[in-house]
């Protein structure tokens, strides 16, 4: 991966170096398709000046002059021949080289968005970062194929036109001065208009997709509540919004699209009235007015081509900075230290912990998971098990306290190799749009044997279906730990979607998986809490009783009363 660089231009640039062989070669390319395309009104002047006129004059015989303008013929046809080869040759390799960077900058762009430590994303809605990916970099491609080449080629051939122009008339000159720039500011202007309303559109556009997927996606609550009517009524209006900004965008276009191509017209005018007037007075040939009406075409074109590229330019400017601004979000951290040897003793020391400052989520939390103990962690909705664990998985750090592996503190820990030691089972099941046994060995090679041991193990075969029961994603992510065999296994609600006799039933592969494993749990089941060494009670971010499952009944405290709510007087 490229090092990110951390001026926005020198970063984009590091993308273009090892092509700048070809692209200065695609230049020079450039700068003679310039030239070539500058000669053929040249053609036309020579074959009207030099053989037309004579003719006419009675100076040539016809049929001279029929020979020359064949041969000025064939020689123009050759000319298109090769700028139409050159052309195609220009295109596809600049688009090739933008393409690479393309596919570069995305490769960069999700190795990087996949190191990027778990809190950034918490602030950053992952559409806008899909955005990045993919919007973004498509600006990115028009800012090394298409504006960069297009601009040079324009400016070249404004230069060019401007100093032929000059060289055959100053006063027909003149009469451009006056125009270009006319044209030029109302270019600008129009196309910033048009950009901003095409903006709009596009806004309005992904409001009413992501509205349409949403609601089509919850439509069985929208149905059961009978929430359809003020579903389609906030359609109705992101509808309207839509249908509005289409509009401006049409009445943008159907004024200034007449406006515009009205210059080229009034130019076309004045250069035969004050033209025709040069030829009369002979200060200009005939040929010179031919190729003069034909150069000022060529240069209109260009104007207006500068004039909707410096708008396109700029939000491809914007679009970099953006993507330069995430390349340069610092990634967790890599390396650390390991114990040697490594047992597994997790300590908690004084731990506090808040998403947002001062609001404590994690209050003094100290205890210590010995090697080869289970703990199981119980507690009400929200009171921060989940937490907890994200800490011990070192996705967020504690603000005070420390948690400690043998010792070590965590914000010391090399984290890859600390994650490769747990086998975590998330509160929410996350499944990725793959087959199930994909979805389990999430994308690492396991042999078929282990494979088919662990849908024995567990009875999977009942997966094999399309769409799957709360219960059933559960039974996924579960098989995942039971797979990838760590020696800490955090279990957060695992089960809680399943019934007790599917439990029940996996009661015996859960004493297996255990055996000589360190372990988390947060349940709200008697047969895992009674699994347990020992069980923590959490309360409001606080830990408020500790013990065994008898003991802490006999203190008669929360826990005693929780499992009474629970399981009732005869289970207790
Ligand atoms: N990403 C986050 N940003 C801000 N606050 C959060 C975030 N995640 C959780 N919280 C808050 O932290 C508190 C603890 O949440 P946590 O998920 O740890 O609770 P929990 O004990 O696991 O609850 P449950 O039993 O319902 O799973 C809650 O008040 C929650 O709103
Ligand atoms: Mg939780």
């Amino acid at each position: 991966m490229n090092p990110v660089s951390s001026r926005p231009l020198s970063w984009l640039l590091s993308y273009l170096r090892p092509h700048l062989a070809r692209f200065f070669l695609l230049v020079g390319v450039l700068i003679g398709l310039t030239g070539l395309e500058l000669s053929l009104p040249y053609l036309i002047k020579e074959g009207i000046d030099r053989s037309v006129v004579p003719a006419l004059k009675g100076t040539l015989t016809p049929g001279a002059a029929l020979h020359q303008l064949g041969l000025l013929g064939a020689v123009y046809v050759s000319l298109l021949l090769l700028i139409f080869g050159l052309n195609y040759l220009l295109f596809y390799q600049l688009q090739w080289i933008g393409q690479h960077i393309m596919a570069r900058i995305r490769r960069d762009l999700l190795h990087h968005l996949l190191s990027l430590p778990v809190p950034f994303l918490d602030s950053q809605p992952i559409g806008r970062l899909v955005t990045r990916a993919t919007n973004d970099v498509a600006a990115l491609n028009e800012l090394y194929a298409t504006i960069a080449p297009v601009v040079f080629k324009d400016v070249l051939l404004i230069l060019g036109i401007s100093g032929i122009l000059l060289s055959m008339n100053v006063r027909l000159f003149l009469v451009l001065v006056v125009l270009v720039p006319a044209l030029a500011t109302l270019s600008y202007l129009f196309q910033k208009e048009v950009r901003q309303a095409y903006l709009d559109v596009r806004k309005h556009l992904a409001r009413l997709n992501a509205f349409v997927q949403e609601h089509l996606s919850g439509l069985e609550v929208l149905q059961a509540f009978r929430a359809e009517p003020h579903s389609f009524q906030q359609f109705q209006d992101i509808n309207r919004d839509l249908y509005q900004a289409y509009h401006r965008q049409i009445a943008l276009f159907s004024l200034f699209r007449p406006t515009i191509s009205f210059f080229p017209t009034l130019a076309t005018a004045l250069i035969l009235w004050v033209g025709g007037g040069e030829v009369l007075r002979q200060a200009l040939t005939f040929g010179a007015l031919v190729a003069f009406l034909d150069y000022v075409k060529k240069l209109f074109t260009p104007i207006q081509d500068l004039a909707e590229k410096f708008n396109i330019y700029q939000s491809a400017i914007a679009a970099s900075q953006r993507l330069h601004a995430l390349m340069r979000v610092t990634p967790e951290r890599v390396g650390g230290r390991r114990p040697e040897p490594f047992h597994g003793r997790i300590t908690f020391d004084h731990v506090w912990f808040a998403y947002e400052e001062e609001r404590w989520v994690l209050q003094d939390i100290s205890f210590t998971l010995e090697p080869g103990q289970v703990i199981a962690l119980v507690g009400p909705t929200g009171t921060g098990k989940s937490t907890l664990v994200s800490l011990l998985l070192g996705f967020r750090t504690p603000q005070r306290g420390e948690i400690l592996v043998d010792g070590i503190p965590l914000r010391e820990l090399d984290l890859s190799w600390w994650r490769s030691q747990i086998g975590w089972v998330s509160q929410e099941s996350l499944l990725f749009e793959e087959d199930w046994t994909r979805n389990i060995t999430l994308f690492s090679s396991f042999s078929e044997k282990e494979i088919q041991d662990l849908i024995h193990q567990l009875d999977l075969h009942i997966l094999d279906q399309e769409g799957l029961a709360s219960g059933e994603k559960q039974m996924l992510s579960l098989a995942r730990v039971f797979l990838f065999r760590r020696r800490i296994l955090i279990l957060d609600e695992a089960t809680s979607h399943m019934d007790s006799l599917t439990e029940a039933r996996l009661d015996r592969a859960l004493d297996t998986l255990f055996q000589g494993r360190t372990g988390l749990i947060i349940a709200h089941r008697l047969s895992t809490l009674k699994r347990a060494d020992r069980i923590l009670v959490m309360d409001r971010g606080r830990i408020v009783e500790s013990g065994t499952h008898e003991s802490l009944l006999q203190q008669n405290g929360l826990y005693a009363m929780y499992c009474r709510l629970h399981f009732g007087r005869i289970a207790v």
